[in-house]
């Protein structure tokens, strides 16, 4: 099968919804943000404050093209289609896009401590996921909107559109 590959802003869910799609599947679950953090021994926020977002990104296109295009399910992070070659590089892969209202995310993340975007004061994170929306949806092969749901709800929508595509 080919693998799965969940992209939407932060505190849209991919990462427990590519657990719970690992699981369901039987298939390996990757996460970019995971696969960074161990390639470099850092945590992302350690490499936002060291060496900033431009090498951080750089790390994020090297560490998606080397995720396995068969056989697994693959958590973004919520900045992957902030590179117009990554956009392009999963035009031919199968992308579910989590799309999350600004209201939901904010109440989902109301307790996050970890995300230096999130944290950042000086950013306007509304802003962002405005600007980001479109190249969500052009990178996106299907659309699941999250508002409101379970992660078991979320689970079976996606092996739902998968199976009767
Ligand atoms: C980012 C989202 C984060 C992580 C990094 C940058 C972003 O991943 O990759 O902090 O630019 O939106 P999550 O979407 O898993 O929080």
């Amino acid at each position: 099968m080919q693998s799965i590959y969940l992209i939407g802003f932060m505190g849209s869910g991919k990462t427990t919804v590519a657990d719970q799609l690992g699981k369901y599947y039987q298939l390996p679950v990757q996460d970019t943000d995971q696969m960074i953090e161990a390639m470099q021994n850092k945590k992302i926020k350690q490499i936002f404050a060291e060496e900033g977002e431009h090498q951080f990104r750089q790390y994020e296109h090297d560490v998606l093209t080397t995720t396995e295009s068969n056989n697994c399910i693959i958590a973004t992070g919520g900045g992957i289609i902030e590179q117009d070659r990554n956009v392009h590089w999963l035009k031919d892969k199968q992308v579910i896009y989590l799309q999350t209202s600004w209201p939901e995310i904010v109440n989902r993340l109301k307790d996050e401590g970890d995300r230096p975007i999130w944290q950042d004061q000086n950013r306007d994170k509304e802003q962002l996921l405005l600007s980001r929306e479109q190249k969500y949806l052009e990178a996106a092969t299907y659309v699941i909107r999250t508002d409101g749901k379970s992660i078991d709800l979320l689970v079976k929508e996606i092996i739902e559109v998968i199976t009767t595509s």
